[in-house]
């Protein structure tokens, strides 16, 4: 099949590779010409494990990129629409760029003679495929929805870092149509994935998004709320999730507490599920506590770090990771953004360290030091903070001698407790 995808960010160029991996011939449309220079080249706009091969093996041939939307949309079937949602001032969805793409969009199938199918894959709150995407392209192509052209809605439930293995191992498939037409045509195109897909109508598909993303995020803070009680108690957290997680019922994942969510989809479809009750008149309480959780848990770490060694002014205090997650390069609503927010208002010097992340934390703090090793972080510092769950922070050991205070805060459970040097002030956030 032929499918075009507008955006090429994570979500658009993983799509793109994937689509071409299963055999479609793909076109990226994307406002940022550099984007679309790096997909045409072949290298992928952003990293994700295994992109770059699928990108090298498809680039030229049957993935390519372009800012045309009227030569992607002529030359292609369907078209997905995987631009950003960021949250607005008040924590409900901006659907600004949407609506600039959906108008682009309908521009382009007003041009058109034959059907095309739009696709919202974009994360958007319920009602805005059919309240906001289709009556834009109605009124920018002239056509009408149903009969000149389809739209459904196709969420994406990747994990950065895993992005291309869950796009291609998928554990659902939602595809909500306004029709059957539409619907077949999308869960066509994942016709050689083992997984069968789930038809519905817009509204519930984009519901099943949100549900998903806010209950892991309230399983979080739900963990975070009791491992700062069980640290009180002296009771290790960890242990008690482990022995409730076995309960079927329950599971035991996303009960890991720590320095709690970040990334680009869990704090914003949270706050946007809420702004979408709040404007239904209904008073989510629940979900507002599992944002509130998540912001005071960065905070507590600096606490924690006060306690230990007093006064902040003029410390010096070695940030570890600040990719919101390992595996990523990805900050966006990293739990280390508020952490050295905090640390720079209290007068500490920050050194941080990321293997992935570091140039990506630079525009948002320039006048910070950066390392190239954890190693260099520590030294000279008067303690560290543990930001983000990279695998090589479980082989730090020695490199903590440098410290000029070895006291380590760590807001992932990142050090093997059982065995922590006793010259080693170690002092984890929940346990
Ligand atoms: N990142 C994730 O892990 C993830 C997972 C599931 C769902 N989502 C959702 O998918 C959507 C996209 O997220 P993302 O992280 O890929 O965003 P992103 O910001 O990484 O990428 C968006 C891309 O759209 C491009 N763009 C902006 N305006 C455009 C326009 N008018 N025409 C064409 N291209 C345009 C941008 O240049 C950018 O390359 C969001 O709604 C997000 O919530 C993201």
């Amino acid at each position: 099949m032929r499918v075009s995808i507008i955006g090429s960010g994570y979500v658009g160029s993983v799509s793109a590779a994937c689509f071409a991996e299963l055999g479609h011939e793909v076109i990226c449309i994307d406002i940022d010409e550099e984007k679309v220079r790096q997909i045409n080249a072949g290298i992928p706009p952003i990293w994700e494990e295994g992109l770059g091969e699928l990108m090298d093996k498809h680039a030229e041939k049957d993935l390519i990129a372009t800012s045309d939307y009227d030569y992607a949309v002529q030359n292609s079937d369907l078209s997905f629409i995987c631009v950003g949602t960021p949250s607005d001032e008040d924590g409900s969805i901006d659907l600004g760029i949407v609506r600039a793409a959906s108008a682009s969009l309908g521009k382009a199938i007003g041009k058109k003679e034959h059907y095309h199918v739009v696709v919202m894959k974009s994360t958007v709150v319920p009602e805005t495929t059919e309240k906001v995407v289709l009556p834009l392209i109605e009124e920018y192509s002239g056509k009408q929805a149903g009969r000149d052209f389809g739209i459904a809605m196709n969420p994406e439930f990747l994990r950065e870092g895993k992005a291309v293995y869950d796009f291609m191992h998928p554990d659902k498939i939602v595809v909500g149509a306004i029709d059957k037409r539409s619907g077949f045509a999308v869960s066509e195109l994942y016709r050689e994935l083992d997984c069968e897909v789930t038809h519905t109508n817009p509204r519930t598909a984009e519901m099943i998004k949100y549900v998903n993303n806010s209950f892991l995020a309230t399983k979080i803070s739900f963990a975070n709320e009791v491992g700062n009680i069980c640290k009180q108690l002296d009771i290790d957290t960890y242990e008690v999730m482990d022995a409730v997680g076995t309960d079927f019922r329950i599971e035991r994942n996303f009960l890991n507490s720590g320095a709690g969510f970040g990334g680009s989809c869990f704090p914003k479809d949270v706050k946007a599920l809420i702004g979408k009750a709040m404007a239904i008149s209904y008073e989510p309480e629940l979900l507002r506590s599992v944002v509130s959780v998540n912001d005071r848990q960065p905070l507590k770490m600096i606490e924690l770090l006060q306690d230990k060694i007093g006064e902040l002014k003029g410390k010096r205090v070695a940030v570890l990771g600040l990719a919101f997650k390992n595996d990523t390069d990805d900050i966006r609503e990293s739990r280390s953004i508020p952490a050295i927010a905090e640390l720079l208002r209290l007068g500490a010097d920050v050194v941080a360290y990321d293997p992935m992340a570091a140039e990506s934390m630079k525009k948002i703090y320039p006048a910070i030091a950066y390392t190239d090793t954890a190693a260099q972080a520590l030294v000279d510092a008067d303690g560290c903070l543990i930001m983000t769950e990279w695998g090589e922070f479980k082989a730090l050991d020695s490199e903590f001698d440098a410290m000029a205070d070895r006291v380590v805060i760590d807001g992932r459970h990142m050090v093997n407790t059982k065995n922590i040097r006793s010259d080693i002030d170690y002092v984890g956030i929940c346990w």
